[in-house]
């Protein structure tokens, strides 16, 4: 089979899965796994030869800042890091020049913000692809690593139980909207205030996503496929660490509870992780637990969405 080419993602930005159409979504999830399998067989196409991206970041990175510059290498292209510290976006000068200056020089922005909004202000000036690479809001190219790894380990997404057991924010947000199209049943164990926002979970439901929220987390991973955790308290909420430790109470996920899982069921965190909160060392290093999977599929996530968005015709 050769690398499935998705036409109407090219030149796109990629802000939020529910900006996808249902294909466009199976097709990154596709050309993502078709280019990890060529990548591991030593088949090593350079679609992306003499292209470059900037890479902003306003938040610490390890993962999405590795995996998108390794990506671009790796598909013939080239990386610039650029940090709030190196060009002050905002405050030395605005966005909109930022972006006006950019998309002279580069073929793509990937940018990790705390407002979303920045994300949006970016994508309106810049005339390169923009790519979410984690908002306060969602955090899609997450996403679409998990649902490769939930699509290797079971073979199909459709019917899948997910459950997700913690905080409503970005990676919450992500699995909402990758919910819609993959048709996978979502149960969202949340404390009552931290849900995830509900304009996301109606225009989801409104595609047909099966999502429920319960205040339980045990309840959320009776019979799960798979049982997903986030960190309590996400970057840039460091100075609510106490309401939102006492508000996770019980919420901390140890191999005690992969038992009420179904018989193949996973344990999957996006790292990094907070060990003692919403999870143990011991829930990650455990057999059951495809942490290490998703972190890998992060790299080939990101080929999948750099090829299609900044392919030439
Ligand atoms: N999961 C994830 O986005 O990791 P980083 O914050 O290290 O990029
Ligand atoms: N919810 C976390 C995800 C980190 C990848 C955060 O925003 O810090």
């Amino acid at each position: 089979m050769d690398l499935p080419i998705v036409d109407s993602l090219r030149g796109r930005d990629l802000l939020s899965l529910a900006d996808l159409t249902t294909p466009e979504f199976h097709g990154l999830l596709q050309s993502s796994l078709w280019l990890k399998r060529a990548w591991k067989a030593k088949v090593r196409p350079r679609p992306l030869e003499h292209k470059t991206i900037a890479m902003i970041f306003e938040k610490q990175s390890l993962r999405t800042r590795s995996t998108f510059d390794i990506a671009m290498v790796q598909l013939g292209g080239h990386s610039v890091l650029l940090s709030q510290n190196y060009i002050g976006w905002g405050v030395r000068e605005t966005i909109k020049d930022v972006a006006y200056n950019l998309e002279r020089w580069v073929d793509g922005i990937m940018a990790r913000t705390y407002g979303h909004g920045t994300l949006e202000e970016l994508a309106l000036h810049a005339d390169v692809p923009v790519i979410n690479g984690l908002s306060d809001a969602l955090h899609p190219c997450q996403l679409l690593a998990d649902y490769m790894a939930l699509q290797e380990t079971f073979g199909e997404l459709a019917g899948l139980k997910v459950a997700f057991v913690g905080d409503g924010n970005n990676v919450c947000a992500s699995h909402v909207n990758a919910a819609a199209h993959a048709g996978t049943r979502l149960t969202i164990a949340c404390p009552e205030g931290f849900d995830p926002d509900p304009r996301i979970l109606a225009a989801a439901r409104d595609r047909g996503a099966d999502v429920t929220i319960v205040r339980d987390p045990r309840e959320a991973a009776e019979g799960a496929d798979a049982l997903y955790t986030d960190v309590w308290i996400s970057m840039g909420q460091e100075e609510e660490t106490e309401r939102r430790r006492e508000a996770f109470a019980g919420y901390t996920v140890d191999p005690s509870w992969f038992d009420a899982l179904s018989p193949r069921g996973v344990f999957m965190h996006d790292l990094p992780a907070h060990y003692g909160e919403e999870c143990t060392e011991e829930a990650v290093y455990h057999p059951r637990s495809i942490v290490f999977e998703q972190a890998e599929n992060r790299l080939h996530a990101q080929k999948g969405v750099l090829f299609q968005l900044l392919r030439d015709a």
